[in-house]
């Protein structure tokens, strides 16, 4: 089964998302089904369901011991990043892959409460994330062989703009079924912060 960890986004922030979306006239963003976009903690992977019992174990023991925090989403981004022109450098910018929305509150926290889950689940077999956690909830990914036109546009559209904060809780073990109508997400046990 394949398994993610994540930070869930309440509806409310969620439909603000709407306005984005509404925003661009480009076929080539393949827009994440309303109230399925989340913060991605950790991605697991296919992983034996045998092994699920100790992964909840786990994530039990990391969140228990977490005080909730604040969360807020603003602005949006692409991974990977539009670089700004720098001179001499002659490299061209990588087309985008992911439009997201930007993490500017709680970021510290979450990135403790990552590190934690990165630990705890490396216990148990699973690969450390080797790239540097960039917070960010998915809102599209590019359709294959496409490019979007409008990226800048978005980018500049909603650079100030604040998607909604939020109190965090916990963390979520999610299943991920991949189907021709999009992933489908199941949480197969919430973990609450307990401090
Ligand atoms: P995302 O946060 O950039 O969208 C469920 O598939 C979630 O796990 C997605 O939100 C996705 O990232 C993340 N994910 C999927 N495949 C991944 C991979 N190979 N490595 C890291 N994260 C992945």
């Amino acid at each position: 089964m394949r398994l993610f960890v994540a930070a869930e986004i309440p509806p409310e922030v969620q439909e603000n998302f709407g306005a984005v979306r509404g925003a661009s006239r480009d076929d080539a963003w393949r827009w994440v089904a309303a109230g399925n976009v989340h913060l991605t903690l950790k991605f697991l992977g296919e992983t034996e369901e045998g092994l699920v019992p100790r992964v909840k174990e786990a994530l039990a023991a990391v969140c228990l011991p977490v005080a909730p925090f604040e969360l807020g989403l603003a602005g949006l981004g692409t991974l990977p990043p539009s670089r700004p022109p720098v001179d001499g450098d002659r490299r061209p910018p990588r087309p985008p892959r992911v439009l997201y929305a930007g993490l500017d509150r709680g970021t510290v926290e979450l990135r403790r409460l990552v590190l934690g889950i990165e630990d705890a689940m490396a216990a148990l077999g699973f690969q450390k994330e080797r790239r540097l956690f960039t917070p960010h909830a998915t809102l599209a990914r590019v359709r294959r062989e496409q490019r979007p036109r409008d990226t800048a546009e978005l980018l500049g559209r909603f650079g100030g703009e604040s998607f909604g904060v939020w109190h965090c809780g916990g963390a979520v073990l999610f299943l991920s079924e991949l189907g021709p109508g999009g992933a489908r997400y199941t949480a197969l046990g919430e973990f609450p912060f307990g401090a």
